[in-house]
């Protein structure tokens, strides 16, 4: 059943390029349009939405967080992202013109139910994210958008996060589109760039041998710290989320512009520190910021492992170890961005000697609150 792999977790990243494409599959005509045809909400109640806010938990929050990056360009339309544990007991403002999106691949997650619940009870309506047929959370929403990862047994979700990032630029898009917003253009010119990243995932993929031979060179570290920026934030809290549940070590994401206020104090001799760096084209001034903070954990002695676009030789110099990845426009980094990042942490749980599919402590679906 593990296709050959020692574990779960080895296929399921194998899988990632089959995800996408199938998670794309039959959503975009031929004139390069969106169908959703699982959104069952109206477009005319989908042009009435004034603001959305995003409910998910742990691995599938970080995807919610790099959509409202998505969701605010390309609708204009105020997005939040809240875990959902936290949700209901702040009281937060809902009404029948707020769409509340509810991601979770398993579809039982308790926290998300109840945020769910609490928002409908409220008036909103509530679309689901889901990779599970039929389980709780869709039967409980208004409509549902079905990821297409197959089964995902490993504990530590990849394949799922993955699609969860593809149908959340579906929806941004689509509300984009159902709204006319003014960036038509690119909203055409971003559906094509989707249909390549299957193949970029693969590309990437392929090239993962030196990310393997890093991490077991770190087996015995204590820390290890990311730090990105834009959507590679989320991408960054996502590398240390699998970096904790699997390896058991102590890894943090934060906010590369945070640096300064405060996380650089933890830098010291040999910690190593992962950076994603925001593609050179487009936000280029990120770009910059970055490879100075870059400069300066190092200059501190941090051991910087950078992940950057294929061809920016502005950050080589500074990287003391670079993984590379393609071109993708910038908010799709996160489709190939999050991959070394999976194999990274697989690859030290192994070195460590930690069961990779069932980690200590967890279960693959939460249905307790
Ligand atoms: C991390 C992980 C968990 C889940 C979270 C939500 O690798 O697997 O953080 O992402 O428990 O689960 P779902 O998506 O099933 O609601």
């Amino acid at each position: 059943e593990k296709g050959g792999y020692d574990y779960f977790m080895l296929k399921e990243i194998a899988e990632q390029p089959k995800a996408v494409a199938d998670t794309l599959l039959g959503r975009i005509d031929a004139a390069g349009s969106l169908t959703l045809d699982e959104v069952r909400i109206p477009a005319s109640v989908l042009r009435e939405v004034d603001k959305v806010v995003i409910v998910a938990c742990g691995t599938a929050y970080h995807a919610g967080l790099i959509a409202k990056y998505a969701i605010e360009h390309w609708t204009r339309i105020p997005c939040e992202t809240e875990l959902a544990s936290e949700f209901r007991y702040r009281d937060p403002i809902l009404d029948p013109r707020t769409l509340v999106v509810a991601i979770s691949q398993s579809g039982e997650t308790m926290d998300t139910l109840m945020a769910l619940r609490h928002a409908r009870e409220q008036g909103a309506k509530v679309l689901a994210i889901c990779n599970t047929n039929g389980s709780t959370i869709p039967r409980e929403s208004d409509a549902v958008l079905y990821t297409h990862a197959g089964p995902e047994v490993a504990v530590a979700s990849t394949k799922a996060f993955l699609t969860q990032l593809v149908a959340c630029y579906l929806v941004a898009l689509y509300l984009g589109q159902v709204r006319g917003t003014k960036w038509g253009d690119e909203i055409l010119s971003v559906i094509r760039d989707l249909s390549e990243i299957a193949g970029e995932v693969e590309e990437v993929l392929e090239t993962m041998e030196p990310v393997r031979e890093l991490a077991r060179s770190l087996a015995d570290k204590n820390t290890v710290l990311f730090l990105g920026r834009h959507v590679g934030y989320p991408v960054a809290l996502e590398g240390a989320l699998k970096l904790k549940e699997l390896a058991y070590m102590h890894a943090e994401g934060f906010a590369a512009g945070e640096l300064k206020h405060g996380p650089i104090a933890l830098i010291e001799r040999d910690v190593p520190v992962v950076v994603v760096v925001p593609s050179p084209r487009g936000r280029s001034v990120l770009h910059d910021k970055i490879v100075s903070n870059i400069q300066e954990i190092r200059a501190r002695g941090a051991r910087t492992i950078v992940i950057a676009e294929r061809g920016d030789e502005a950050v080589r110099p500074y990287a003391d170890h670079l993984i590379e990845i393609p071109a993708t426009p910038v908010l799709l980094q996160p489709l190939v961005a999050t991959v070394p990042l999976q194999v990274f942490a697989c690859e030290l749980a192994t070195a460590r000697g930690n069961e990779v599919d069932q980690p200590r402590n967890l279960a693959k679906s939460v249905t307790v609150e």
